[in-house]
């Protein structure tokens, strides 16, 4: 709708997968190309997110490069909305201060995704004050940091996976904390836009998300992969002995699942219309080849743009040059408001 801010993020924290792609960048670029007259669309690579789990500089830097490389690869017209770097922003730190002060101990406990976290991090089963004494404190305030960069630009909409909905919710309740302390409607409550693609799950293990945190990179499809890396591990993916017509049934047959509904978000189409589209396929192997087929027409294009890109540093630095001084633009002022509101 006119006059919204559309507003998302990805954490530059390794190579971009299928999920992803279907679950992030794809509908990035679909809502972009249904595009109404007034709306902002600002997409960040947020790698001040990406700093809560450490990783050598040189590693931060390749990534925070090669995502820009991906997500222009994918599609993503840069002319049509703002892309840049989070930490090239200082707003949104100081921002997330200011949310800081206004945000419970209590609430932040209650994220599910810092529960796992944290206990990850202290690699322990028990969730107790030793293990919380060891745990960094930017790991509990992450949502807060992510409340702050959605509404710096007092963002109406914020397309993500499901994953993201209760710390959707925690921005909402920021949001009227601060509203309600200092200035009625001055945040508007950003609504949650779930992404229409169904969650991508790992090849390896059909009970786990596909995720970039994965250690075995046979359970991902990168976008990057060359046909053959395609092939190699979609010949490895797991299914089941099931015989007959494939089917799409989550529960009892994940594996081939998930292949149907990487096919049907490939196609444009629905899991029920893509199960009865599949009906010529005669076994498993059948199955896989189709898929291959798909994953290679999808990314063949893109493999080579990002290739072009990668070693093309200017031109990825202009682009984020670029995408900051709007983004700025917007930031500096209502970073103003705030403070003339707080008494800053
Ligand atoms: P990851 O979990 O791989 O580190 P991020 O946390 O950076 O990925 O998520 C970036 C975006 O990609 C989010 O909008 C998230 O919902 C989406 N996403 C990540 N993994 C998947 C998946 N397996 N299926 C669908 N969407 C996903
Ligand atoms: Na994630």
């Amino acid at each position: 709708p006119a006059n919204s801010v559309l507003f998302s993020m990805i954490q530059p924290t390794g190579r971009l997968h299928l999920g992803n792609y279907l679950g992030a960048i794809n509908n990035w670029k679909d809502l972009q190309q249904s595009q109404s007259e007034g709306c902002t669309y600002i997409y960040g690579i947020a790698d001040l997110h990406a700093i809560t789990a450490p990783s050598k500089a040189e590693e931060l830097r390749r990534n925070r490069h090669e995502v820009v490389a991906s997500i222009l690869a994918a599609g993503l017209d840069e002319n049509k909305c703002i892309l840049y770097q989070q930490s090239s922003v200082p707003e949104h730190t100081e921002l997330s201060w200011v949310l800081t002060c206004l945000t419970s101990i209590g609430q932040l406990n209650r994220m599910t995704q810092w529960k796992s976290k944290s206990l990850q991090a202290a690699s322990s089963s028990i969730f107790d004050d030793k293990v919380l004494g060891n745990t960094k404190a930017g790991l509990l305030c992450y949502p807060v940091l992510q409340a702050a960069d959605i509404l710096l630009y007092k963002s109406t909409h914020v397309p993500v996976g499901d994953d993201q909905t209760q710390h959707l919710e925690l921005c909402r309740s920021i949001a009227s904390t601060f509203n309600h302390t200092y200035q009625a409607g001055f945040f508007p409550l950003p609504k949650t836009l779930l992404t229409p693609s169904k969650k991508i799950l790992s090849l390896r293990d059909p009970s786990k998300k596909m995720s970039k945190s994965d250690p075995d990179p046979s359970a991902c499809i990168y976008v990057t992969d060359d046909p053959k890396a395609i092939m190699q591990k979609v010949r490895r993916a797991v299914t089941d002995s099931v015989q007959g017509p494939i089917t799409f049934d989550p529960e009892n047959r994940p594996g081939v699942s998930n292949m149907v509904n990487i096919i049907a978000s490939l196609r444009n189409s629905t899991v029920e219309e893509t199960a009865s589209y599949l009906s010529f396929v005669k076994d498993h192997k059948q199955l896989k080849d189709v898929l291959s087929e798909f994953l290679i027409e999808e990314f063949k294009p893109k493999r080579h743009l990002f290739d072009k890109l990668l070693t093309d540093k200017s031109y990825i630095e202009q682009v984020c040059a670029k995408g900051t001084m709007k983004a700025r633009e917007i930031a500096s002022r209502n970073i103003a408001s705030v403070k003339s509101v707080v008494g800053l």
